[in-house]
């Protein structure tokens, strides 16, 4: 990515003439049909549909193929979750909206786009399991273990990346680029 634009017009031209990906399209769509096909037959034996708890905003378009994968029944949850400002660096871990739905003794897989320094996932995971749940487990796009500083055990990753901010495929910079079809990183 050559520069950093968040001029609306210049990131609309650059998701319609994006530059080399570090991931492309295709290899995403491959890598995700086999996670879910693994995240089905992992739970092919539960007796209740099994809930995708979804982190915002990063990994709504994960998410949304992802279930499109399964070959098992699934549900759609949503927890708000926040560790950047506006920029590339950390700020303090927020959560909102979390799910008040029953999850007591549900199956939950949280789907992340990217563990970084792993605050986030740890975050909800602790918060989650108040809630006990029979199962949960952790699925991210993207895994960047460069800066991590909780340890996080990632039940089906996509894809380990180098020590580069990424955009695209629902990852953001400035809460935007996330319309790009592949995994751009930011010089
Ligand atoms: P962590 O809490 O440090 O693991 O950061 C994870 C969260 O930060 C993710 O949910 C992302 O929303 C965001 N994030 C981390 N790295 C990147 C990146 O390279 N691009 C876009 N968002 C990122
Ligand atoms: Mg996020």
């Amino acid at each position: 990515m050559p520069q950093l634009v968040t001029d609306v017009r210049l990131s609309g031209s650059l998701a319609r003439n994006p530059p080399e990906p570090m991931i492309s399209s295709t290899r995403i769509a491959r890598r995700v049909r086999q996670l879910g096909r693994n995240i089905s037959s992992t739970y092919q034996d539960i007796d209740t549909p099994l809930v995708l708890v979804v982190i915002l905003k990063g990994a709504t378009i994960f998410a949304a193929d992802l279930l499109r994968s399964l070959s098992i029944p699934a549900e759609l949850e949503f927890v708000r979750a926040s560790s950047y400002g506006s920029g590339t660096s950390r700020g303090t871990l927020k959560l909102a909206n979390m799910v008040d739905g029953p999850l007591a003794d549900r199956h939950l897989l949280l789907v992340e786009d990217i563990v970084d320094s792993g605050h986030t996932v740890d975050g909800v995971v602790r918060r989650i399991r108040r809630l006990k749940p029979a199962s949960l487990r952790i699925a991210a796009l993207l895994d960047r273990p460069a800066r991590r500083d909780v340890d996080v055990k990632i039940d089906f990753l996509g894809f380990t990346i180098p020590d580069r901010f990424v955009i695209g495929y629902g990852l953001d910079y400035a809460g935007l680029y996330r319309e790009l079809p592949g995994i751009y990183a930011l010089s």
